[in-house]
């Protein structure tokens, strides 16, 4: 009796622990953890190509040339290392890029996260949706400093006649620190597990 009342006190200890843990600091669900994995890896590969031209050149202007016509590039070669089912984009209700505009879900979770922002009880953490078995993982993506450097109220003549240049139609611009920018959307089919 005694030898297997030891494993079992441990037993209730460690799963204890878990409940503990799980209050505090709630565990993301397996797809929640899939889809915020591949965002990562994509956001993680844009700032790193941005921040490397801005250290060349801190106007912007070589950030935004080379943004201009890099991302597109960037994200198919960062998509290849996804797991099999899982795609990301993003998607902005003022976009620059006529690729990125959004969706009906894509409008109703940024106006959510809009919402939340405004009412002020926005959190940045993921939102997953369900569209027809297809999951979706939304993460917010707000507006900081270096963001305003082209996407902001004031931005420098010559990386504006650039946007110009390869987007006529942009609608990005006007943005102050802390708003919301848009998002990352990871979609997640079914049979990906
Ligand atoms: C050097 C200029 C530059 C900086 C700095 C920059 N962006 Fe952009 N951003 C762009 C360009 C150019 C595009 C369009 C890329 C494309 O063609 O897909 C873009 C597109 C986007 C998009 C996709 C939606 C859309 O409008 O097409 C999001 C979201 C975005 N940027 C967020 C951010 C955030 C957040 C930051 C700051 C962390 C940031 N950007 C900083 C130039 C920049």
């Amino acid at each position: 009796m005694k030898k297997i009342m030891i494993p079992m006190l441990i037993a209730s200890a460690i799963y204890a622990n878990d409940v503990e843990n799980n209050t505090t600091k709630p565990q993301l669900s397996p797809t929640v953890l899939k889809g915020v994995t591949a965002i990562k890896m994509l956001g993680a590969e844009l700032k790193k190509n941005v921040k490397a031209k801005l250290q060349e050149d801190k106007s912007g202007l070589e950030a935004m040339n080379f943004c201009s016509t890099n991302v597109a590039e960037i994200s198919a070669n960062v998509a290849k290392k996804f797991p099999e089912g899982v795609t990301v984009r993003r998607v902005a209700s003022k976009y620059r890029n006529e690729a990125n505009k959004p969706d009906s879900v894509d409008t109703e979770v940024l106006e959510q996260f809009q919402k939340e922002l405004e009412e002020k009880t926005f959190e940045k953490k993921p939102k997953l949706v369900d569209v027809n078995g297809t999951k979706r993982v939304y993460v917010p993506l707000l507006v900081s400093k270096v963001c305003t450097k082209c996407h902001g109220q004031n931005i420098d003549p010559k990386i504006a006649k650039v946007i110009k240049e390869h987007y006529p139609n942009d609608k990005a611009t006007g943005f102050k620190e802390g708003d919301l920018r848009g998002a990352m959307v990871a979609e997640i089919k079914e049979e990906s597990k």
